[in-house]
């Protein structure tokens, strides 16, 4: 962590950016990632942080299955100083089936990187956590990468962006060079040209070449004559930079470039830093702000077991909102008044952890042995705050679990109940089944192999599960399971964590049939998970 310069809360806060990367698998969104720590000199060579395949940094048996399954579940966290500023950088799980987890994490940031492939622009993944984004009023950049390759035209690209989420795009960066055939970029704001030389391999930073427009018209004339009649149509439509635009999430900088040779990185860190949100007060679950000097409060965002194999620890990570945290204060956990210790707080690079002693609003802690923390909590010090919870996704999967070793019954229910308070899944429960088989609720799929490998490494409970015939739940109220109790193709279950009660159907039909027969039934939709486009 960098050495803080300016000595109040409040200055420090501005000069946080934390943000995530939003993109549909291969889009890119690790090699940028490394790529941008390249850029910040934290790290001497790309490829230091995820741990792909070749690359270092693998640890854990749970990371192991996440490799082999090529799926990101487990959110590193990166900060680094760049220029005067620190910037927090949230991994978000790449698979949609966690959409739940990506949710939380963009709870937790200011703003978000829309990392699209110049050969593929919007794609369904990187459409939903627009949703998100859109929602949670997140500010947007976007980062057309893969430009060295062959694509599609940049304003095309940008069409794209206006009609399909009627998000307005703003160049910050222009292509010389159509995709593949990259000359440069141009600052649109200026007029400046930069080249790029290549490295091999992209694992040293492209070296960047300012070059006049006399030289560039010479070699280059055709390329150079087109992007200049794009931009004059671009400055013709009104694509400058509208700042309140941007921060109302109605406009959004376009910035080109290609992660892997390095190339426009450094002018998004620039743009992240420029035009990117600092942390800001944050409104509590009544709507007061609690502002950035008052007393220390953070939120959970993620709960995390069993990242470092030799340690069965339980990581949550928390977003300081308000206030300076010092390693060794003393927090209240709102949803409880209990206290909480922070003597083991560490920040977390990757996979590497280091003991942290003190954080400001924008950064993230992480506290070991959080045993008692779940997503959405707050923890506090001085004045008491309870920042809104984070809502839990309608689940359309669902399975009965069941212990597969009857002499294992213990380590089953431990499990369950820690995967259940770290958020990994829903836990379901209802009298007429009772607790020895809980049904557990997911979003996607996969959170169901998540459960189920985690159960038996980390708590040597191997399980069978057998899969429910619903796929569409609702929140009720006692009189409507009253009303449900004896109807086909719907059962009502108590969420665990919440006590909220679900109702669920078989489909949207069964759904529909009991709204008919039943007109004054309370059967509220959830936040959903998937959307359908
Ligand atoms: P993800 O995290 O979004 O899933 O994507 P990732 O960074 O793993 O990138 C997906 C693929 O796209 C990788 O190739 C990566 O090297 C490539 N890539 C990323 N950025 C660029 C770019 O700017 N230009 C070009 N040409 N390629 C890029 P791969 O062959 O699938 O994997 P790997 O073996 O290189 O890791």
């Amino acid at each position: 962590m960098s050495a803080p310069t300016g000595s109040s809360i409040t200055a420090q806060a501005a000069r946080r950016r934390t943000f995530a990367v939003i993109s549909h698998p291969d889009a890119g969104k690790s090699t940028l990632t490394e790529a941008l720590a390249l850029h910040a000199e934290v790290i001497d060579s790309a490829g230091a942080v995820h741990g792909k395949s070749g690359r270092r940094g693998v640890t854990s048996d749970w990371m192991e299955m996440e490799r082999k399954r090529g799926i990101s579940v487990t959110s590193a966290v990166l900060q680094f100083a760049y220029r005067d500023s620190v910037i927090n950088l949230l991994d978000t799980p790449g698979h949609g089936d966690f959409s739940e987890d990506t949710y939380r994490v963009l709870a937790a940031v200011d703003a978000a990187v829309m990392l699209l492939d110049a050969a593929k622009g919007l794609e369904p993944q990187t459409l939903k956590l627009f949703d998100v984004c859109r929602s949670r009023r997140i500010p947007v950049l976007t980062f057309v990468n893969k430009w060295d390759r062959p694509g599609r035209e940049a304003l095309e690209l940008l069409d794209e962006v206006e009609q399909t989420i009627g998000l307005r795009p703003m160049p910050v960066t222009w292509p010389v060079g159509v995709a593949g055939e990259l000359r440069g970029l141009i600052e649109c704001a200026t007029g400046e040209f930069t080249r790029f030389h290549r490295t091999a391999g992209g694992a040293t930073r492209a070296e960047a070449e300012a070059v006049t427009a006399e030289q560039i018209v010479a070699e280059e004339p055709q390329y150079w004559s087109a992007a200049q009649d794009e931009l004059a149509l671009l400055d013709e439509i009104g694509a400058g930079f509208d700042e309140k635009a941007f921060l109302a999430g109605t406009a959004t900088p376009v910035l080109f470039g290609a992660a892997l040779p390095n190339i426009g990185v450094a002018r998004l860190l620039d743009a992240l830093v420029e035009l990117a949100p600092a942390p800001e007060a944050r409104d509590d679950a009544d709507g007061r702000a609690r502002e950035l000097d008052a007393p220390f409060s953070g939120l959970v965002f993620k709960v995390q077991a069993g990242m470092d194999p030799s340690h069965r620890d339980r990581m949550a990570f928390v977003r300081v909102c308000s206030g300076r945290f010092e390693r060794g204060m003393v927090l209240t956990h709102a949803g409880s008044g209990k206290p909480f210790a922070t003597k083991y707080a560490q920040s977390v690079f990757g996979q590497q952890r280091s003991t942290i002693e003190e954080a400001f609003p924008g950064d993230i802690v992480g506290l070991v042995n959080a045993g008692a923390l779940r997503p959405g909590d707050t923890l506090y010090a001085g004045d008491p705050v309870e920042y809104p919870p984070i809502p839990s996704f309608a689940p359309e999967h669902f399975a009965v679990v069941r212990s597969a070793d009857a002499g294992k019954h213990k380590q089953f229910r431990r499990g369950i109940d820690q995967l259940d308070s770290e958020g990994v899944i829903q836990v379901l429960r209802s009298d007429l089944r009772g607790d020895q088989a809980p049904v557990l609720a997911a979003v996607g799929p996969l959170q169901f192999d998540v459960v189920t490998a985690r159960l038996e490494s980390e708590f040597r409970a191997p399980v069978t599960l057998e899969a429910l015939g619903y796929s569409v739940a609702r929140r009720t109220d006692a009189a409507g399971a009253a009303l449900l109790a004896d109807q086909s193709e719907v059962e009502v279950f108590t969420r665990r964590t919440d006590g909220e009660l679900l109702a669920v159907f078989a489909n949207k039909w069964r759904l529909q049939s009991t709204q008919r027969k039943f007109p004054d039934i309370v059967l509220d939709a959830l936040p959903a998970g998937s959307t359908d486009r």
